[in-house]
């Protein structure tokens, strides 16, 4: 099975990206976290990663500015990181507030932007904003000169789609064309004269309205005439965007689970990013569960079926002392696991012979508890990086008992989840 390793080795850039809540962010700090123990200068840009996660790469407070990991965290699990890893959480807000100081042509115009409601509900509220800022952010990480690895996380949208279409649907939005309906005279009368006026501009109205909740107009009037020097800076802001996400040296990772509905979403995203222009370089399956492999000679053809049932059960009561134990339980629960396991190894089979041959892929293990801290981050790795990944470092001060190494290669450290 062919590894991602060459792929972040040979990258510079690596955005993950997938449908909601399919393991974007583990993924992401997983592998920044073996670049850094492969020497690189590594950061990794999370989005709302889970508490525990965020604490354990100390960026538990938001910040402008990624965060190293302290060494001494490395150290107390006996880990060798020759390299450095930084950590950073995506604050739209905050990052929306920067990008409009960073553009605006005075004092003045800045503090009219940031103290306009329509500006502060827009910058919270307005579909593509979140994913816009992620892309803006590590714009602003490549630029800084400071990292040979930036790993980004994105937004959990509903379709992954949407994450590359945010640039041109900010743009659009920031048009010229469109504001200039915003700034013109009719707007200081208000609402009615605007849809006396012109039909279109009272129905863009109602939509601003209902997806902001600001109802001002004179508010949306000055926020677009306070912006209108600005849109030279953002048109160009989104060709440096395009560039960065369309580069020789940015990989995409789509991360996706087995289930029927991840992939038929995950089929469609990759299309779509072919139409963009812009290549898939992996596919990740997360959370898999392992079929196990059935002795030929009990199981005719290799595999379990729902009739094995009664068969396990005299395999079970012949193994020896029993007594107490549920054995049609036990035998009924592990026929429910095998044909788990083969519906997702077909789908999957299914999901690849659509891809080209040469996509790398890898599938992680369904981990029997969540992939909260460094230790949990390193157990992804040999599924990851293959036999390219270290060992899974013991916890640190941990109260609980080290998981068992998993006997398969590509089944990470941790033990997979029963
Ligand atoms: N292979 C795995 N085994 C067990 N737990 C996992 C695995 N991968 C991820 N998880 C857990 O699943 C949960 C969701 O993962 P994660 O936050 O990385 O998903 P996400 O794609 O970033 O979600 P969102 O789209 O909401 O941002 C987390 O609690 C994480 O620890
Ligand atoms: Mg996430």
């Amino acid at each position: 099975m062919s590894t991602i390793e060459a792929l972040v080795r040979d990258h510079r850039v690596v955005v993950c990206v997938g449908s909601g809540g399919v393991g974007k962010t583990t993924t992401a700090a997983s592998i920044a976290l073996w670049g850094a123990m492969q020497g690189r200068r590594v950061v990794v840009l999370t989005i709302d990663p889970a508490r525990r996660l965020a604490d354990s790469l100390g960026v538990g407070v938001l910040g402008d500015e990624p965060r190293t990991v302290e060494p001494a965290v490395f150290t107390r699990l006996g880990m060798k990181v020759p390299g450095s890893l930084a950590a950073m959480m995506l604050d739209q807000k905050g990052a929306w507030d920067r990008l409009v100081a960073r553009h605006a042509p005075s004092e003045e115009v800045r503090a009219r932007i940031l103290d306009n409601r329509f500006y502060r509900s827009l910058s919270g509220t307005f579909a593509g904003s979140y994913e816009y800022m992620a892309i803006e952010q590590l714009c602003l990480l490549d630029e800084s000169g400071g990292y040979d690895l930036i790993v980004l996380d994105t937004p959990p949208t509903k379709r992954a789609m949407d994450f590359f279409e945010a640039p041109e649907r900010i743009r659009e939005f920031l048009d010229r064309r469109v504001v200039r309906w915003f700034v013109t005279p009719y707007m200081s009368q208000g609402w009615s004269a605007a849809k006396a006026m012109n039909r279109t501009v009272g129905f863009l109205f109602r939509r601003l309205e209902e997806a902001t909740g600001v109802s001002a107009l004179a508010e949306i009037s000055d926020f677009f005439s306070a912006m209108s020097g600005m849109f030279d800076a953002f048109a160009a802001r989104t060709q440096t965007m395009h560039a960065l996400l369309r580069a020789s040296s940015t990989a995409f990772l789509l991360v996706t689970g087995p289930e029927e509905q991840a992939l038929t979403e995950t089929e469609f995203f990759s299309r779509r990013l072919r139409e963009m222009k812009m290549s898939l370089d992996a596919v990740v399956f997360n959370r898999v569960h392992r079929e196990f492999a059935a002795d030929p000679e009990l199981f005719p053809g290799g595999t379990v079926s729902r009739g094995d049932e009664a068969l396990i059960e005299d395999v079970l009561a012949s193994a020896g002392d029993l007594d107490g134990i549920d054995t049609a339980w036990l035998a009924r629960n592990f026929v429910d696991y095998q044909l788990l396991a083969r519906g997702e190894a077909l789908r999957m089979e299914q999901f690849r012979s659509g891809l080209s041959r040469r996509l790398p892929f890898v599938t992680v293990p369904n981990f029997e508890s969540d992939l909260h801290d460094v230790a949990g981050l390193v157990g992804m790795h040999s599924a990851l990086f293959g036999r390219g990944a270290a060992r899974r470092p013991r916890r640190s001060g941990s109260s609980r008992p080290p998981a068992k190494r998993a006997s398969s290669a590509s089944s990470g450290g941790r033990r997979p989840a029963k």
